[in-house]
């Protein structure tokens, strides 16, 4: 399982101030070096957090595997072709929420996402959607094209009762399992912490986590490497 590490929110520190301080795209320089396999950013339509220049200089800097989360919109996907992310990871986007808080609902849009998945893919993108641990969401994803699915943790994350976690960690792993029997790429994250993430990294049908905001907050403390490198040892179970 690979530990991809999204950097949105060194962005957000810097734009609290509205300066150039933290750089995220230095920020997903030391994340590879600690070993990150992958770095994620959403640029979003509002460009709260990372902006059009980031994600030009992640696409130059960025040594192991690009993610560019975004929203099935025009501009973003234009976007998206002109950068060549490795791949492109479709979600909802709503302006009032404060991160993404649930997955795509694939069966209604489906005529919409079929030509975003479409555009995508003609333009050289491996395309996976944000899904919540759903059969129909999943099966509807194949059917309009996606290589790969990334599960919705965020459930899981928010769950406190020990029933609730053990409940939403079987949808998690019964969805991972039927994403790879459909042929899809699988992975997961939102809301993934130091805490939780064991028993995620024990689906041995996910291929790769994608994990921010944890990582990113707890680099305050131990710095940014170290928290990466805490992260990676649950992540390999090591
Ligand atoms: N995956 C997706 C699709 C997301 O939108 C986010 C949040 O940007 C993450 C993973 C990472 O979530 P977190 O910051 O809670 O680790």
């Amino acid at each position: 399982m690979r530990l991809a590490i999204n950097i949105d929110h060194v962005a957000t520190l810097r734009q609290a101030r509205g300066g150039s301080e933290p750089d995220p795209v230095s920020a997903a320089h030391l994340c590879e070096l600690a070993g990150a396999e992958g770095i994620v950013c959403h640029l979003r339509e509002d460009r709260r957090h990372v902006n059009d220049r980031d994600l030009r200089l992640l696409r130059e800097t960025v040594q192991t595997r690009l993610d560019l989360e975004m929203a099935a919109t025009d501009e973003i996907i234009g976007i998206a072709i002109q950068t060549k992310p490795e791949l492109a990871t479709l979600v909802p986007e709503r302006r009032e929420e404060k991160t993404t808080e649930g997955g795509l609902d694939v069966r209604s849009q489906k005529n919409h996402l079929v030509q975003a998945v479409k555009a995508l893919k003609q333009g050289g993108i491996p395309v996976s959607l944000f899904v919540e641990p759903d059969r129909e969401q999943i099966e509807a994803a194949r059917e309009i094209g996606a290589d790969m699915i990334e599960i919705h943790t965020g459930h899981y994350a928010n769950a406190r009762a020990h029933r609730d976690v053990h409940e939403h960690l079987v949808r998690i792993q019964t969805a991972a399992k039927l994403g790879k029997s459909l042929g899809l790429g699988v992975n997961a994250g939102h809301g993934l912490n130091y805490v939780n993430t064991e028993a995620i990294a024990a689906i041995k049908d996910i291929d790769e986590l994608s994990i921010g905001h944890a990582v990113i907050s707890r680099a305050l403390y131990v710095g940014l490497p170290e928290a990466v490198r805490e992260m990676l040892r649950i992540v390999k179970g090591r």
